[in-house]
């Protein structure tokens, strides 16, 4: 099975960590790329970041400077979803809530072509439960990216009930043809990565109250057993406390209320204060100005 050619178009709604990483990654690998978003000012922050990160790789000598002009120049901003109409491929990576995907969808639905490829970057939630809300649920898959997109080599290609082999197969070869390394997996809850991940986070946070140590020392101690890059409060930060804790309790509702994936009433707090992480300046750590930071 071939990927889809480069002058395919690409839609990615949510212009965030996610949606602007991957509209990066699609760019780079020669595509012409529409990064929509609700919110103006996201997407000129999420284009804004793409240019940062490829002029930060054309310092390092990693990427040649005519090159990082022409991915920049493949990413056009968008407000309007109409621009739906001229996409072959959409990559849905808005809020991980499944009523708001299921209607998202459904307007997509009704502006992409006929051969179109609907994709989420969910991290949870069932596809086959979101292609629910579609005439057309067939040509629905989880496409599902790690953070930071442009580095991270992994992306599960999630198939629901209702997926057929040949779109499964045909996101597979495009994420390959994109540098990336593609695993098939069906639709259960947190698919691969994120079902582990949940009781490794979740006992972070239980050693974490019962003050075995700080988080800094876990981080350190999970990086050096693990040969992990970041420790689990590291990555928390990273991934953003309002995106990690709705992904647990979506995992955690799925399984009937599980304890094994029950939610962290740190992170709750966390939530509650607005202490998203790196997005919003303090989460487990502070990245304010002057704020002390664990050794890398
Ligand atoms: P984020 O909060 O950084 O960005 C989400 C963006 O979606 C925001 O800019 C928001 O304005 C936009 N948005 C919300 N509703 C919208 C709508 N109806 N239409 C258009 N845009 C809308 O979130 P992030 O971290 O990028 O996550 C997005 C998705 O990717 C979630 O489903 C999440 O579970 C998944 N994901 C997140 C990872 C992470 O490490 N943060 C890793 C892999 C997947």
């Amino acid at each position: 099975m071939n990927g889809l050619t480069t002058d395919v178009k690409v839609l990615v709604i949510g212009a965030g960590a996610m949606g602007s990483g991957i509209a990066h990654v699609a760019a780079a690998a020669g595509h012409p790329v529409y990064l929509y978003d609700t919110r103006a000012e996201a997407v000129d922050k999420g284009r804004a970041g793409i240019e940062r990160d490829l002029r930060f790789l054309v310092t390092k000598g990693k990427l040649a400077e005519a090159d990082a002009n022409a991915t920049l120049a493949r990413v056009i901003p968008a407000t309007d979803l109409a621009v739906a109409r001229d996409a072959g491929l959409a990559i849905e990576a808005i809020v991980e809530n499944l009523d708001i995907k299921q209607k998202l969808f459904r307007e997509l639905e009704s502006l992409l072509g006929e051969d179109a490829i609907l994709a989420s970057n969910t991290s949870s939630l069932s596809i086959t439960q979101i292609g629910v809300a579609l005439a057309r649920p067939e040509r629905l898959a989880g496409l599902h990216f790690f953070n930071p997109a442009p580095r991270m080599k992994l992306v599960e290609i999630v198939s629901g009930l209702a997926t057929t082999r040949a779109i499964a197969e045909t996101l597979y070869a495009t994420a390959r043809d994109w540098g990336k390394v593609p695993v098939h997996a069906t639709s259960t809850p947190g698919f691969i990565v994120n079902r582990v991940a949940r009781p490794y986070y979740a006992e972070a946070q239980r050693v974490l109250a019962e003050r075995a140590a700080d988080p800094a020392t876990l981080d350190a101690a999970l990086r050096e057993s693990c040969g992990f890059p970041m420790g689990p409060f590291e990555l928390m930060d990273l991934i953003g406390h309002d995106v990690n804790f709705a992904v647990t309790n979506s995992v955690f509702d799925a399984y009937f209320g599980d304890k094994r994936f029950a939610p962290s009433l740190i992170q709750q707090e966390l939530v509650a204060a607005g202490r998203l992480g790196r997005k919003s300046g303090r989460g487990f750590y502070d990245y304010g100005e002057g704020a002390k930071l664990p050794p890398p």
